[in-house]
């Protein structure tokens, strides 16, 4: 059903651009329900022309909109500028930042009169809304915005509300820093492949196919990933002589070290 609600979006990039593509795609809002802003006119330009929502030049032309929900889209070094920006105005309404490393009592401090306050951590497949999201209210929501805040950042695929802030740090570890743990990982086979013979073109093609095919065979199997991985390991096969050596060289203690290295970091620059 179609929300009621407007939408201020600051920052018109990667994220905002598929955010509010999938919004007006699934008709949940209509583009005249729609405002962004940019640093440089012109990238809020393109996104308004493409999609026809409305485009303000000025955080001051944003807030004229009455937004009911203002989105944080733009980089985290941004969020300084704020306050100057504000200067006297209030924004009462809700305020929803989708910026990395930014926590609850920065966000509040920079807007302290809105209703109430959602930190969120998407993740890069987001952009093909197949992303997930962790978020977290800094108040007790009213159900209708609970309802408006599951609506757009559902539009970047899963979303789940996180039990406390605390698991923004450790999602980040997982599903905002995960990606590249597999692209990491899909460059190391590919890399592999050549080694063992392989064309660069072969090498990059059965690569990138393995990845994406697991992948989707996982999202739509109701077996574990353990369970898809027994399968195709036979006693004394090739699978069971790889996996072997993933376990001889403690694969999993590597990655469970990669991600307490993201976790310590997320904390560190969340409390910069
Ligand atoms: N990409 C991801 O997968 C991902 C994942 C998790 C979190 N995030 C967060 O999402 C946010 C946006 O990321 P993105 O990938 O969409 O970045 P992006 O494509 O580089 O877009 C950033 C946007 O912020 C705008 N901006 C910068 N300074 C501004 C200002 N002074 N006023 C208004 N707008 C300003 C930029 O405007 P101009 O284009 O005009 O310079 C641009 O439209 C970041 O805070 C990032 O931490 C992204």
């Amino acid at each position: 059903m179609a929300n009621k609600a407007n939408l201020a979006f600051i920052g018109a990039g990667k994220m905002v651009t598929a955010i509010v593509s999938s919004l007006l795609r699934t008709q949940s809002f209509q583009a005249d329900q729609i405002i962004c802003s940019s640093a440089n006119d012109g990238t809020s330009e393109k996104l308004a022309e493409t999609t026809k929502i409305k485009r303000a030049g000025s955080l001051d032309e944003v807030l004229d909109f009455n937004p009911d929900l203002l989105v944080l889209g733009c980089k985290p070094q941004q969020l300084s500028t704020f306050s100057t920006e504000l200067g006297d105005r209030k924004f009462e309404s809700l305020v929803l930042s989708i910026m990395a490393g930014i926590p609850l009592n920065r966000l509040s401090s920079t807007f302290p009169d809105a209703s109430n306050i959602i930190r969120s951590m998407p993740n890069t497949p987001g952009q093909i809304g197949a992303g997930v999201t962790g978020y977290v209210f800094s108040n007790p929501p009213r159900p209708s915005d609970k309802l408006l805040i599951s609506d757009v950042v559902s539009s970047l695929g899963h979303a789940l509300e996180l039990p406390s802030e605390g698991d923004i740090d450790r999602i980040t570890a997982i599903s905002g820093s995960g990606p590249a743990y597999l692209f990491e990982f899909t460059c190391a086979l590919e890399e592999a492949a050549k080694e063992i013979g392989l064309s660069s073109d072969l090498a990059h093609q059965f690569a990138l196919q393995t990845i994406t095919g697991s992948a989707k065979l996982i999202s739509e199997s109701v077996l574990h990933p353990e369970e898809l991985r027994n399968q195709v390991t036979s006693p004394n096969g090739t699978t069971q002589a790889a996996l072997e050596s993933f376990r001889s060289s403690a694969l999993r203690k590597t990655v469970s070290n990669a991600v307490k290295a993201a976790y310590k970091r997320s904390i560190e620059l969340s409390n910069a």
